[in-house]
């Protein structure tokens, strides 16, 4: 066996109504004045004033944030890390989708420390500590709750990463109730995504190990077996909490064998269309596989049970091309586009998209088949319109 490394969160909190509870969590972590970081739309729904109130009445101070944006940019993580000092918090609490909660990664490091933000990008750049970091997320989704990573806009159309243990939260707090009113687009979106962390994880070419096959495997069961009942009966509380606990089981397989050439071609959607993360991977999911099958077929057809059922047969390469076909009725069952073209993506930027691609390398070198300029072209070109 090779060697390998797991890390993970200390704690998991997993409960119905936990989000009600964060004060003795925070008490544990010595933390008396809490910044909340959320985005406007959980707020107008009223789904962060209970958590808050909750808080005040175990006697904790609370300083809220929340103006995060989707796929935030790095003034955000400013702005936010700014009023903290100004109001001299102590631990950092996320309540809300990745976003909100990659914010409040960066922010709980950088009120820590004296470090700038821009040395903190990359693998392992952290220098400091940070404060206590408790994480909710609200969306199932992408495991943000349990990875290093946080992924910061930097610029009009480029994201780049934090990454490092220290990002880690202390507690990471799964309460279905919060995600009960996630949209069906959403649900749809995010939940593909995290079956995506599932499937790279599951190939990722250096560090899958099997731990982490074991935790992809198990996500991959339960979002597959929930998503269509999440996104089509939203109140169905088993296929919320199943949706939740498969997300954070797919972020710590990930977090520990990193995914690859399907988030990398997915990257260039969100920089240049502001299409939303899962969505993007949703759509270069199956021309990415295709691509990739030369190579991880055998690891494709262990998965296929899990998506297509126990009956599948034949060889590796039939398992494969069942398990696309079982993704490709996945994403229509859910509603979400097929094709790069129903999603208002220029044919006469797919060269651009594939030179954007090109420059996600560190998540490239994960990928089981090696990726070449003209490689993402032709998958960008294959996810364009459905074969007729
Ligand atoms: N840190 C990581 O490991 C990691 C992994 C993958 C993606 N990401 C990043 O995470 C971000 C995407 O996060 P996301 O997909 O969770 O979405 P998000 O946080 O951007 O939220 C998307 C939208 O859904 C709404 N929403 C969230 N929860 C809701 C709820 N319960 N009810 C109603 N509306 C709700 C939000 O208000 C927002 O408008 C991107 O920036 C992506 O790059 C991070
Ligand atoms: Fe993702």
């Amino acid at each position: 066996m090779q060697p390998f490394v797991f890390n993970t969160v200390r704690q998991v909190v997993c409960a119905p109504g936990a989000a009600l509870n964060l004060g003795q969590q925070c008490a544990t972590l010595g933390a008396s004045h809490l910044l909340v970081v959320t985005d406007p739309g959980l707020m107008a729904i009223g789904l962060v004033q209970p958590v808050i109130e909750s808080l005040a009445a175990a006697g904790f101070e609370v300083t809220l944030f929340d103006q995060v944006r989707e796929d935030p940019p790095e003034e955000t993580v400013l702005t936010a890390a700014a009023l903290s000092r100004k109001a001299g918090v102590d631990g950092v609490i996320a309540v809300g989708g990745g976003s909100s909660m990659d914010v409040a990664k960066v922010v709980s490091a950088l009120v820590a420390g004296d470090q700038a933000l821009s040395e903190m990008y990359g693998v392992d750049q952290v220098t400091r500590g940070r404060l206590p970091l408790i994480l909710v997320p609200t969306t199932a989704g992408t495991g943000s709750e349990v990875t290093p990573v946080a992924v910061i806009t930097t610029g009009a159309t480029t994201k780049a990463g934090v990454s490092s243990a220290v990002l880690l939260p202390d507690v990471a707090v799964l309460d279905a109730d919060l995600t009960l009113g996630l949209p069906p687009a959403v649900t749809a979106m995010t939940g593909v995504d995290a079956m995506v962390h599932a499937i790279e994880a599951y190939t990722s070419r250096h560090k899958k190990n099997p731990v982490s096959d074991n935790l992809a495997r198990q996500a991959l069961a339960l979002l597959n077996d929930n998503i269509r009942t999440a996104v089509h009966e939203g109140s169905n509380q088993a296929a919320r909490a199943n949706m939740l606990l498969g997300a954070m089981l797919a972020g710590q397989a990930f977090a520990n064998a990193p995914v690859a050439a399907v988030h990398a071609l997915a990257y260039p959607l969100g920089g240049h269309y502001h299409i939303p993360h899962g969505l993007s991977n949703s759509l270069v999911l199956p021309s990415v596989l295709e691509f990739n099958a030369p190579e991880a077929a055998s690891l494709y057809a262990e998965l296929a049970p899990i998506v297509v059922g126990a009956d599948v047969s034949g060889s590796d390469e039939s398992k494969t091309a069942a398990l696309v076909d079982a993704l490709r009725q996945l994403i229509d069952d859910v509603q979400l586009p097929a094709t790069l073209e129903q999603a208002a993506v220029k044919e006469s930027d797919l060269e651009m998209l594939a030179e954007d691609a090109m420059l996600q390398q560190r998540l490239l070198v994960n990928n089981p088949r090696e990726v070449a300029y003209e490689d993402a072209l032709a998958i960008y070109r294959a996810a364009y319109r459905e074969a007729s």
